[in-house]
C-alpha cells in the first residue's frame, strides 16, 4: 500500500471528511525509528485509518537549539510509513501550520512548563501545546498515540485534551529500547560509538533504580544518590522522581512514580524514565 501524502492543510482536512469508522493519529517530527514505529502499528490496528504527520515543528525548539540540523529523512519515512500501512502522511511547511497572524495562543501550566524540562528549555511545552492542538483540530482522529519516553509532553497533552474537552482519546505508549537499553530517539544519530557506551549509563541506572525500589529502597533521595552516582561522568540536568502529575515524591509511591533524567554526552541532550 503507498502511502497517501498530504502537503496542505486544506488537503488534510479534505481528506479527513472521506474517511468512515475509527481514525488514529500518530504526531511526530520524522527521522522515524522502531519507536514510532510501535506507535503506528498501535494506531494501525486499533484503528479503521491512520494518519501519521511529520513536522518539525519551530515554536517548540529555544534559540541554539537543534531547530536546523533536526534529522530529516522524508524519503525512508514515507518507505516506513508505506509499509506500516498507514494511510496518509501529513507533511506541511511551517506557513501552513503557523498563519501569518497567528495570534492565539495557548500555553502549557506552570508545573509542566517550567519545571523539568519546562525549567530548562523555557517556551518548549508552550510550542507543544500550540501544534498538537492545531494538529488534532486538523486530523481530528479518535485517537492519538504518544510515547512515555516524552512523560511531560504526554501528561501536558492529557492535561490540555482534558481542560479543553476535546474529544479525542491520549493513548500513552511505552518506551522502545534498543538490545542494550538505550531508549531510542531521532536524537542517537548525533551519538558515536563511544557516547553510546557513555548514554547508556543513564538506562543502566534507571534499571538499577527500579530493583532497589523492588528490594525496599523507597526514599527518593537514596535513589537519586545512587542515580547520580551511576551518570556523574555525564552533564546532568536533572534526575527527578515524581508522581503521574508531575509533583515531586519523598517516597516511591508504586503505581505512581515516574523516574526521569535529562544529561548531555557530549553535545546531545537525551531523556530517558522509568515508570514505577
Ligand atoms: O514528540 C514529538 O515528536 C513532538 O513533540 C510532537 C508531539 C510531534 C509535537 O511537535
Amino acid at each position: 500500500m503507498v502511502v497517501k501524502i498530504l502537503k496542505t492543510t486544506d488537503e488534510l482536512i479534505a481528506y479527513r471528511d472521506t474517511l468512515e469508522g475509527q481514525v488514529g493519529f500518530v504526531p511526530t517530527m520524522g527521522a522515524l525509528h522502531s519507536g514510532h514505529l510501535s506507535l503506528i502499528e498501535r494506531s494501525v490496528m486499533g484503528n479503521d485509518h491512520t494518519i501519521v504527520s511529520i513536522f518539525v515543528n519551530p515554536t517548540q525548539f529555544l534559540a541554539g537549539e537543534d531547530l536546523d540540523k533536526y534529522p530529516r529523512k522524508d524519503e525512508a519515512d514515507i518507505k516506513i510509513c508505506s509499509i506500516a500501512k498507514v494511510d496518509a502522511l501529513f507533511m506541511p511547511n511551517p506557513n501552513d501550520i503557523y498563519l501569518s497572524d497567528d495570534e492565539i495562543i495557548i500555553k502549557a501550566p506552570k508545573i509542566f512548563g517550567y519545571t523539568l524540562e519546562g525549567y530548562f528549555r523555557p517556551t518548549h511545552f508552550d510550542g507543544v501545546v500550540r501544534v498538537v492542538l492545531k494538529l488534532l483540530n486538523l486530523a481530528n482522529p479518535n485517537r492519538a498515540y504518544f510515547g512515555k519516553k516524552d512523560a511531560q509532553q504526554l501528561a501536558v497533552i492529557q492535561k490540555m485534551v482534558r481542560e479543553l474537552f476535546m474529544r479525542v482519546e491520549i493513548i500513552p505508549c511505552d518506551i522502545v529500547r534498543d538490545t542494550n537499553g538505550l531508549a531510542l530517539s531521532s536524537r542517537n544519530v548525533y551519538l558515536t560509538p563511544p557516547q553510546i557506551e557513555q548514554a547508556l549509563l543513564i538506562s543502566k541506572s534507571l534499571k538499577r533504580a527500579s530493583k532497589d525500589v523492588m528490594s525496599g529502597i523507597t526514599d527518593t533521595d537514596t535513589i537519586k544518590d545512587k542515580i547520580l552516582s551511576t551518570i556523574n561522568v555525564l552533564r546532568v540536568e536533572y534526575v527527578a522522581i515524581v508522581d503521574r502529575e508531575f509533583n515531586t515524591l519523598e517516597k516511591i509511591e508504586v503505581g505512581n512514580t515516574i523516574i526521569l533524567i535529562a544529561a548531555y554526552v557530549g553535545t546531545t541532550r537525551l531523556i530517558d524514565n522509568i515508570w514505577i
